[in-house]
């Protein structure tokens, strides 16, 4: 069973500069609703119980957007506007599932997963990084599925442009198990066109083992200076761990560029 999700939230959002110089970017509203909320509750509409958040202390703001408990309770006292006792409603639901854990300098994804090592109870967890939003499908609940099925780990993966293959972590699959499922042979985080074994891309939803801990422990830098979890992933895959490859079936709104946020806001209004 899938019970915990992992969320690192401590980058620096350099994409969406200058809005990120003062604020997180997983709070900035998507029709009215902060980013990280579509992102929770499809965690909850998947089974999950408890939610990990990897923040920084430049990103504590996340932290307080779910404990304004005082701010809340005097407002509410004062007004009684039913709307905003709803809403309050829904932060506590939310906080009581979160645990919130730190990684004060940016290292990597590898790096802020390791900081939720001794939180991890089961063999297996679900990690959603906030950037990739899918929308008209859970996502997660899909992938919790399949994962029951073969008892594998598992990864969401789509079709990118050829040219854009240095941006992703690309797969080379190798058995088909299903229409939408194939076994992995390898993953390459950020390749160059010529080096991408396929057109086929790490989306942000990850079934991962408990057993990925003790490879990111000895994880050397990657791509870019960074710790990737994509490497850590990569060296399981080698040592003879099953991974799945997901083609997911809802829509992929990407909210990590300007760009994208923009047209994903806009997106996400016609729901
Ligand atoms: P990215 O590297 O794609 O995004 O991290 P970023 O660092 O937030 O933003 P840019 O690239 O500077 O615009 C993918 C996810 O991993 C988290 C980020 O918060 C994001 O959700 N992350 C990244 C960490 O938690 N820690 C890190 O050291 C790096």
């Amino acid at each position: 069973m899938i019970r915990q999700a992992i969320i690192p939230l401590a980058g620096l959002g350099t994409r969406l500069l200058p809005l990120t110089s003062v604020f997180a970017k997983e709070l900035l509203p998507m029709h009215g609703k902060p980013g990280i909320e579509y992102i929770l509750d499809e965690c909850i509409d998947a089974g999950i119980k408890q939610v990990i958040f990897i923040i920084s202390n430049k990103k504590k703001m996340i932290k307080d957007y779910f404990y304004s408990d005082k701010f809340y309770k005097k407002i509410i006292k004062k007004k009684k506007d039913p709307r905003i006792i709803k809403e309050y409603k829904k932060i506590l639901k939310y906080k009581k599932m979160i645990k919130f854990v730190y990684q004060n300098k940016p290292l990597g994804t590898g790096d802020a997963v390791l900081k939720t090592k001794k939180y991890i109870k089961d063999n297996f967890f679900l990690m959603l990084l906030p950037d990739d939003l899918i929308i008209k499908n859970n996502c997660s609940k899909s992938m919790i599925k399949i994962h029951k099925k073969y008892k594998s780990s598992v990864m969401a993966s789509m079709k990118v442009d050829k040219k854009s293959v240095s941006r992703w972590g690309i797969y080379k699959l190798n058995k088909k198990l299903t229409n939408s499922n194939y076994i992995i042979d390898d993953v390459i985080e950020k390749p160059s066109i010529s080096e991408a074994p396929s057109d086929k891309a790490v989306i942000g939803r990850y079934i991962l083992p408990k057993k990925i801990f003790s490879k990111l422990q000895n994880q050397k830098p990657g791509k870019g200076g960074e710790i990737h979890i994509t490497d850590a992933i990569q060296s399981l895959i080698y040592n003879g761990s099953k991974f799945i490859a997901h083609n997911f079936s809802g829509k992929y709104l990407d909210c990590g560029s300007m760009d994208g946020y923009i047209k994903s806001s806009m997106e996400i209004s016609k729901l």
